[in-house]
């Protein structure tokens, strides 16, 4: 971000001033007319804040000309200018919960007697005017400057929930009504799907993915892309019932069969406001389509006329805008890290940056393609996500901050720990180190073992396991066993009562059922599903060891992927080792036979979950375990087969679709109260 101008110093103020003014053309013709901003929503607020600021110190600096004046930029050419019947005007923003109460509380003083507000979320999509004549469509429009914008009148007919005709005894004889059009998560992420596979350019996000959606000069296009619309204010009117508060408003265009969102709520005091406010901001993730705050409307529209407009916003209206969850930073390296099966992962090392409510330093790329067709390079800023409880993100580059002679990014040919080859099949989309003796992926494959969704032993976590590797204790997880109080005491950092705490907890791990051991060795594609269904069926890991391809086939709920894996896993000797020094150590390798098991645990035989979200007391591993162990099953997208949904901190739009197929839907404690007590109790 560039240096701000001084205060005190007026020549410098018309200097950046002018610098801003170009900036924000610039960024707003990107954002408008191209749908391909270079900077996130929240950095245009930035300049434009500070664009408002100086003037504010500065009215001399003001002229009509200025961005802060007009309310979006200009129509373009490709689609014919529309004319406005009633301008459309834009928002002021507040950045913050305590700027909104500001704003409230200036309003109430401005204007005598009490004040209700009406709270909407804030769709993010596009501005829309349409206009009904005698009760048919007529034309459909987009914002452009706020007095003409753009016929998309053919595009916007193809949106599902837009009525051709308008219902009801008190249709107005000219309706002009303003919405936003926008388009669903689930569409946005079908889309970018499709986008992918055949090779086209992905959209950063569902706004920009309407916007490109409702531009296009063929409709069939637009006809494809699933948007939606809502409307949320009047513009021109003649005719139809006399109406005195937003919430009448809402109420009659709710009745004429236009869309109106129903969370919209009237709410009687700044308290209630700042509550809807909160609510909102922690249920956003939860939401079947994107919102970027809250829009707060006075109710009365007799107290909307005495608070009246600016040349750019009403008085009586403000937009909540949430903390961001896009912000730039400068890429400053891109690594690769090895896990436990050599896969080599990319990752971009970034300048610390705070966004989406934590500091992110470090962001996957999950593989070479991906890299690719992001195009992200060193020294790049980038864009970077990071919404719920979804990981962090670059999102791509920002091309014209760009720094001459960055190179295009080229996969390392050698693995960065061990220097062996990283080798990329055919078909694949990740490069692997090939060298199984890695000390990258050794490590990785203890830690896995001793994690909590496979033997669960407390205190074997990535630290201690390296330090251990480092000190030549531990080659394979066998080596764990071997692992006594004497040989750990004269290691760094640990002392005889850690090391004996380590010592007991390996010790009880030698009893846990025989499905964490399969899950702690590793075996390609075995997850804690498979591994509970080759423990029962077996019973035994020598049974599974020298199972043919077919007996192993034969379990239920195992297919051919998983049994080819098993059996490349027990055919490669180090593999062999590991499991002779379970065996030697005493380590249980017997599951429950299938009648014992089923007599002891299937609760929950025949239900389908699906997680979604984080919980306080599971790891998701942990959490699939103790389905699966009861005889459930987990997978990973909501249908109408799923018996359950279960909802942790952040959930992501598995919750929005439980919701709209009725699914029951379980809270951590829930989820703990079936596990205890079985599905009859619920
Ligand atoms: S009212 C004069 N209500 O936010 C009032 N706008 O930042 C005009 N928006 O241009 C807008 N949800 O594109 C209003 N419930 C809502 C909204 C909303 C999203 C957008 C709209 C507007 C922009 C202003």
């Amino acid at each position: 971000m560039p240096a701000r101008a001084r205060p005190d110093v007026p020549g410098d103020a018309a200097a950046r001033v002018d610098e801003l003014r170009r900036e924000i053309e610039h960024h707003s013709r990107l954002y408008y007319r191209e749908d391909n901003p270079e900077i996130s929503d929240a950095e245009f607020d930035e300049l434009m804040r500070e664009l408002v600021e100086l003037e504010t110190r500065h009215p001399a600096l003001v002229t009509s000309e200025s961005p802060t004046q007009r309310p979006g930029t200009g129509a373009t050419a490709a689609f014919s200018p529309v004319q406005h019947l009633a301008p459309m005007l834009s928002l002021d923003n507040a950045f913050s919960l305590d700027d909104l109460l500001a704003w409230g509380k200036r309003i109430e003083r401005q204007i005598p007697g009490t004040i209700a507000f009406v709270c909407e979320p804030k769709m993010d999509g596009l501005a829309i005017s349409l206009l009904y004549e005698n009760g048919r469509f007529r034309r459909a429009a987009t914002r452009g400057d706020g007095f003409v914008g753009e016929d998309v009148t053919a595009n916007v007919r193809t949106i599902r929930n837009v009525p051709d005709r308008l219902r009801g005894r008190n249709v107005p004889s000219v309706l002009e009504v303003r919405g936003e059009v926008f388009m669903p998560v689930q569409s946005f992420e079908d889309l970018n799907r499709r986008q992918g596979e055949a090779g086209e350019r992905l959209f950063a996000n569902p706004r920009n993915a309407a916007a490109g959606s409702l531009r296009q000069n063929d409709p069939t296009i637009t006809a494809g892309r699933n948007l939606d619309l809502v409307t949320y204010q009047l513009g021109a009117r003649e005719g139809g019932r006399r109406l005195r508060t937003h919430d009448e408003t809402l109420a009659y265009l709710r009745e004429l069969g236009l869309p109106v969102n129903d969370l919209i709520s009237r709410l009687e005091s700044l308290d209630e406001v700042y509550e809807f406010c909160e609510t909102m901001l922690a249920r956003r993730h939860d939401l079947p389509y994107e919102i970027d705050g809250v829009v707060v409307k006075v109710d009365d529209l007799a107290q909307r006329e005495e608070l009246g407009s600016t040349s750019k916003a009403p008085r009586w209206a403000i937009a909540y805008k949430f903390p961001p969850e896009e912000k730039t930073t400068l890429l400053r390296n891109i690594m690769v890290s090895i896990g436990r099966t050599g896969r080599a992962t990319p990752f971009a090392q970034l300048e610390p940056v705070f966004v989406g409510g934590s500091t992110v330093g470090l962001a996957t790329l999950h593989n070479e393609d991906e890299v690719a067709r992001k195009d992200v390079r060193e020294g790049d800023t980038v864009i970077v996500r990071k919404a719920g409880d979804v990981i962090p993100e670059v999102v791509g580059p920002v091309l014209a901050k760009r720094p001459k002679g960055a190179k295009p990014w080229k996969f390392p040919k050698k693995c960065p720990v061990c220097g062996s080859d990283l080798v990329r099949l055919e078909g694949e989309a990740d490069r692997h180190c090939v060298n199984f003796d890695c000390p990258a992926q050794r490590v990785q494959r203890i830690v896995h073992f001793a994690s909590r969704g496979a033997l669960d032993i407390e205190g074997l976590g990535e630290e201690r396991v390296r330090q251990f590797v480092d000190a030549g204790l531990l080659e394979d997880a066998g080596d764990i066993y071997d692992l006594t109080v004497d040989r750990l005491v004269p290691l760094e950092r640990i002392g005889p009562r850690s090391a004996q705490l380590l010592v007991d907890a390996i010790e009880r791990s030698k009893q846990q059922p025989l499905w964490r051991v399969i899950v702690g060795l590793g075996i390609r594609h075995v997850g804690p599903t498979a591994a509970v269904a080759l423990a029962r069926e077996l019973g035994s890991l020598e049974a599974i060891e020298h199972a043919s391809e077919e007996e192993i086939t034969a379990v239920e709920g195992v297919g051919g992927v998983i049994a080819q894996s098993v059996k490349r896993f027990f055919g490669v000797a180090p593999n062999r080792r590991v499991v002779d020094k379970l065996k030697r150590a005493g380590v249980n390798l017997t599951g429950p036979a299938r009648e014992e098991h089923e007599e002891r645990d299937t609760t929950l035989a025949g239900l389908t979950f699906v997680l979604t979200g984080g919980l306080e007391g599971f790891t998701r591993e942990d959490a699939e375990a103790a389905i699966t162990s009861r005889g459930g099953k987990v997978t990973s997208s909501v249908s109408k087969k799923t018996s359950y949904v279960v909802v942790g901190e952040s959930p992501g739009s598995k919750l929005a679709k439980a919701e709209q197929l009725g699914t029951t839907i379980l809270d951590e404690d829930g989820f703990r109260r079936l596990l205890e007590e079985g599905p009859a109790s619920e």
